[in-house]
C-alpha cells in the first residue's frame, strides 16, 4: 500500500476525477474524506469505495464551509497529509461576449477562490505536523487554450501557476505542492467544455490529441498517486495529457 494511514482529503469527489482519485487512495490505504457541494452524492461515493471514507457536505468556493469540513474532517480522521483540491467547473463553451459576471464569478470563485480558502484550513495543519502535500487540479486548458473557454482558461493559468507560487513559500515548510493539468477527459463536465456532447465534437476533442484518445479518471488518479508519494517533487504541474501540450 503507497498512502497506508494517510488521511487525504479530495474535494470534488461524488463523480469524475475526483471520484477516481478518492477510490484510488483508499486502496492504496488512504483515510479518505470525499468533499463535494453534492452532499448526498459525496457520501454514496464514500459509500461505494468504504475502506473508512468518509462524505461531507461543502461547497468549496464558501469559507465558512470549507471551515466546517475541514473541523469534520479532522475530528474524524485526524490532522490531513494529503490535500487534492480537484473540485472545478466551467462556463459552457461559448464566446467571450455571452459569458455573463455571475459566470465568471462563478469560474473563478470555485475553481481559483476555493484553493485560497482550503489552503487557510490546511497549512497550519500540515505546518503543526511538519510538513504535507498539497496537489491542484489545472488544466492544459491553463497551457493551450481552446476557442470558448476563455475564462476557464484563464482560472486554469492561476491554478497552474499558484501550484508554483505556493511550492516555492511552502517549501521552508517541508508542505510539498504540486498540480496536475489533464486534457479533456471522461467525465460528466466534458459536455460543458464542448458546448454539446455529439459525435463530431467528441472525434474533435479526440483527434486533438497526439495519442488519439481522452483522459480518464485513472489516469489522474494515478498522477496523483505519483505526486503523492515522491517527496522530492514540487511545484511540478505533471500534463497528463496524451501529447497535447507539446
Ligand atoms: N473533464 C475534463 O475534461 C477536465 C480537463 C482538465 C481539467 N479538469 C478539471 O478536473 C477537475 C474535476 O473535473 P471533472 O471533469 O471530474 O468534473 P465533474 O463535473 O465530473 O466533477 C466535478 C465535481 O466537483 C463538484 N463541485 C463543483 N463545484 C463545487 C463546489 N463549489 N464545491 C464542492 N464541489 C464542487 C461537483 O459536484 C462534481 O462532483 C476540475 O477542476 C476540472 O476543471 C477536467
Amino acid at each position: 500500500m503507497r498512502l497506508k494511514d494517510k488521511v487525504a482529503v479530495v474535494t470534488g469527489a461524488a463523480q469524475g476525477f475526483g471520484y477516481g482519485i478518492a477510490e484510488t487512495y483508499a486502496r492504496e490505504g488512504a483515510k479518505v474524506a470525499c468533499l463535494d457541494i453534492q452532499g448526498e452524492a459525496a457520501k454514496a461515493a464514500a459509500a461505494k469505495i468504504g475502506k473508512g471514507a468518509f462524505g461531507v457536505a461543502c461547497d468549496v468556493s464558501r469559507a465558512e464551509d470549507v471551515r466546517t469540513a475541514f473541523e469534520k474532517v479532522t475530528a474524524a480522521l485526524g490532522p490531513v497529509d494529503i490535500l487534492v483540491n480537484n473540485a472545478g467547473t466551467s462556463h459552457r463553451n461559448k464566446p467571450i461576449m455571452e459569458v455573463s459576471e455571475e459566470e465568471f464569478d462563478r469560474v473563478f470563485d470555485v475553481n481559483v477562490k476555493s484553493i485560497f480558502l482550503t489552503t487557510r484550513a490546511v497549512v497550519p495543519q500540515m505546518r503543526a505536523k511538519g510538513g504535507g502535500c498539497i496537489i491542484n487540479i489545472g488544466s492544459t486548458a491553463g497551457i493551450r487554450p481552446r476557442p470558448g473557454l476563455v475564462w476557464y482558461n484563464a482560472s486554469k493559468g492561476a491554478v497552474n501557476l499558484g501550484t508554483k507560487a505556493m511550492a516555492i513559500e511552502l517549501a521552508a515548510d517541508k508542505i510539498r505542492v504540486c498540480g496536475v493539468a489533464p486534457v479533456a477527459g471522461e467525465t460528466p463536465l466534458l459536455a460543458t467544455f464542448m458546448g454539446e456532447d455529439t459525435p463530431e465534437k467528441r472525434a474533435a476533442f479526440k483527434a486533438s490529441v497526439p495519442l488519439g484518445r481522452l483522459s480518464t479518471p485513472q489516469d489522474i488518479a494515478d498522477a496523483c498517486l505519483f505526486l503523492a508519494e515522491h517527496d522530492f517533487l514540487t511545484g511540478v504541474v505533471l500534463e497528463v495529457d496524451g501529447g497535447r501540450c507539446i
